[in-house]
């Protein structure tokens, strides 16, 4: 089972996998825990690469090959692996970043943009994907005050992140059957308590 969480900045999304994880474990299920860009050393150096500020020169389409090259050796050498073993893999973002932030966020032709995402993956899809949904304000208010890490993506306008969040409403509701959305303005535990109750009712469908 390969489950995906996804989310505008400030979500949340982060914090909640740890605990998340924990708790699958504890009901039995062997959990492979991982996040994009990064899951393995190649990743994780294109990751470094994205996320510096004094990057500003990265373009679009430097920034979409650049995030879809740190998939494309995810998916190898971690996640499918992992899928083929029978573990349950907890991946903190994958494609549908791509779709929401590059393609939403910097309106890229979303069909390019997917069909790119099915070479980069080999055709691997989430059988769950979580949407830790909030505002754009009170996200960003929460990252600025939580002092994460501010990296050159945060920097991009207001306009752009709430195209972000605009886009991950419609990908949800293009397929319903994949996506749960969760309203992550909530506090902590009702948050947590909510993924939990989305996850375990997957296994029992
Ligand atoms: P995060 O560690 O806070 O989730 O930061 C990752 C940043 O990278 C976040 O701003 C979202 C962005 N991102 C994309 O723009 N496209 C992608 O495909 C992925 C995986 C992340």
């Amino acid at each position: 089972m390969f489950i995906t969480l996804e989310g505008p900045e400030g979500s949340g999304k982060t914090s909640q996998v740890p605990p998340l994880a924990a708790y699958l474990e504890q009901e039995g299920f062997d959990v492979l825990v991982t996040r994009e860009p990064g899951g393995t050393v190649v990743s994780d150096q294109i990751r470094d690469v994205l996320m510096n500020l004094k990057n500003v020169s990265i373009v679009p389409r430097t920034e979409i090959l650049l995030f879809l090259a740190a998939r494309a050796q995810h998916v190898e050498d971690l996640i499918r692996p992992a899928l083929e073993a029978g573990k349950l893999v907890l991946c903190d973002r994958f494609g549908d970043s791509t779709l929401a932030y590059q393609g939403y966020g910097h309106q890229t032709d979303l069909e390019t943009l997917r069909y790119l995402l099915n070479y980069a993956t080999g055709g691997l899809k989430p059988d769950l994907t979580l949407l830790l949904d909030i505002p754009v304000k009170v996200g960003m208010e929460r990252k600025r005050k939580n002092d994460s890490e501010w990296n050159r993506l945060d920097a991009y306008e207001e306009a752009f992140h709430k195209r972000v969040r605009k886009g991950y409403l419609e990908l949800a509701k293009l397929e319903p059957n994949r996506w749960q959305v969760i309203d992550a303005s909530k506090d902590k535990e009702q948050v947590q308590e909510a993924m939990r109750q989305v996850v375990m009712a997957r296994f029992k469908q």
